[in-house]
Formats: C-alpha cells, sequence, structure tokens
C-alpha cells in the first residue's frame, strides 16, 4: 500500500501579500523537482489570490484554512466553497483545534463542512485531536474514535477517496511539544481502524492521515519515516521557506 504523502503548511494569521509573495519565489524553486510528496499551502483567506497566483503551474496545491458549510448566504466574515473555487483555491483544512478552541466548532459543524467541501471537489482536511486532560485521563482513544465517526457522518465509502485526515494532538500545538513517533504511529492506527470501521478497509487502507503539532526540520525525518504517518500538518515551522523546504525533503 503506497500513499502518497502530504506535507502541508499552515500559516495561521501570519503574513501579508508581500510577504506570502516572498515565501512562494523563494519555495518554488527550492521544491520545484520534488515529486515523492504532495506540499499544499493554507494561507489565509485575504492571502489566497496572491498565493494561488503565484503558484499557478507549481507543484504545490493552495488551500483555505476555513471554509464555511453553507454555498453562500448572510455569515458576516466567513468564506464560501464557490469563492475558494473561484480563485483557483484546491483544498481546505476543517476543524482546526484552534477553531474548535475559538471559535466553539463542533463534530457537527466540521461534518456539515466536510459534506460542503466533498460536494464542490474541493480535498478535505479534517483535524482531529486529544487535548491534554483527554491524554492524561486516558481517553485519547475514546476522543479520536468519536470525533472520526461525528466528523463521517453520511459520508459513504464512494464518497470518501479525496479525505485527508490531520491528527494534531492539541497539546503539540505551537507548544514545541511533539507526540513521540511512537505515539503518533498508536493514534494513527486507532483512527485508521475507526474509518475501516465505518468505511471499510480498502478505504481506510487509502485515506491519508497526517500528523500534526511541533513538526520541525529536526523531528520530520523520525516522524515522516513511518509507514502510517502520511504527511504532516505544520504551523510554525512552515513560516520560513527553508525550514520548510526541509520538513518537504525530510
Ligand atoms: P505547529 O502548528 O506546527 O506550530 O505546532 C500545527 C498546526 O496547528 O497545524
Amino acid at each position: 500500500m503506497s500513499r502518497k504523502k502530504l506535507i502541508a503548511a499552515n500559516w495561521k494569521m501570519y503574513k501579508t501579500p508581500a510577504e506570502a509573495k516572498a515565501f512562494v519565489d523563494a519555495f518554488l524553486p527550492l521544491v520545484a523537482s520534488h515529486t515523492r510528496d504532495e506540499i499544499a499551502l493554507f494561507p489565509s483567506p485575504v492571502l489566497l489570490p496572491t498565493v494561488v497566483a503565484a503558484c499557478k503551474g507549481s507543484n504545490v496545491a493552495v488551500g483555505c484554512q476555513n471554509i464555511h458549510f453553507a454555498e453562500e448566504g448572510a455569515y458576516t466574515g466567513e468564506t464560501s466553497i464557490g469563492q475558494l473555487k473561484a480563485i483557483g483555491g484546491t483544498h481546505t483544512l476543517i476543524g482546526h483545534s484552534e477553531r474548535r478552541q475559538y471559535f466553539a466548532e463542533t463534530d457537527e459543524i466540521v461534518n456539515k463542512k466536510l459534506h460542503t467541501a466533498l460536494k464542490h471537489g474541493i480535498v478535505p482536511v479534517v483535524c482531529i485531536g486529544e487535548v491534554l486532560a483527554e491524554r492524561e485521563a486516558g481517553k485519547t482513544a475514546e476522543v479520536l474514535k468519536t470525533q472520526v465517526t461525528e466528523a463521517f457522518a453520511g459520508i459513504t465509502a464512494e464518497m470518501a477517496a479525496p479525505i485527508v485526515i490531520a491528527y494534531e494532538p492539541v497539546w503539540a500545538i505551537g507548544t514545541g511539544k511533539t507526540a513521540t513517533p511512537e505515539m503518533a504511529v498508536d493514534a494513527h492506527k486507532i483512527i485508521r481502524a475507526e474509518v475501516a470501521r465505518l468505511l471499510g478497509s480498502d478505504v481506510a487502507a487509502k485515506m491519508r492521515i497526517l500528523y500534526g503539532g511541533s513538526v520541525k526540520p529536526d523531528n520530520a525525518t523520525a516522524l515522516l519515516g513511518q509507514e502510517d504517518i502520511d504527511g504532516a500538518l505544520v504551523g510554525g515551522a512552515s513560516l520560513k521557506p527553508d525550514s520548510f523546504t526541509s520538513i518537504v525533503k525530510y
């Protein structure tokens, strides 16, 4: 079973258009011949037109950090899937822990957004992960299974091929504390087993499960070298072309 890894940059609320353009101009030549893995950038919505234009014709895909589940409507401050598609974005993050924590995103909302993304042919990267208290209480498996089950409500095996999952233990995001490769692999096995229970073992065997949470150039090889880890979602270490390139080329 070979799953092409996806190495993705989550820029969060960083960079101006000029800074984003400078990143892409420096980054593309560094990864131009890299075919082993897929690469994607997830900038803020206001940067998307600049980044999409700068990445046009390259091996780097561009997506949104969040979309609304509604196709359009009176949702001040939100971005629609049609808007993302119209400017040439191809991917979206869904349910990042910062969205769950600060913007009250629930598994139910994640599920609605997943349906919207799939309906419109946008590659969804569904983020899940336990908080520290859940890990310490021995509830990691239970939390991950619930998040997967609720995110996937109404999703059939036929619909599931584009879906990517990002396992991001919340206690590892932006903290410099990384899950060990063993912890990440254990979590990925739990997630893949849950996908198999819901959608069958074929779908589960093909689904990419990324790891995210303080991935850096110096731990990328240990994490991405694991067969069960199908890529990375990188925050802080994706903001500089050199550092993100080292992770892409782990
Ligand atoms: P981090 O962020 O790499 O800065 O921990 C990862 C993420 O939030 O996706």
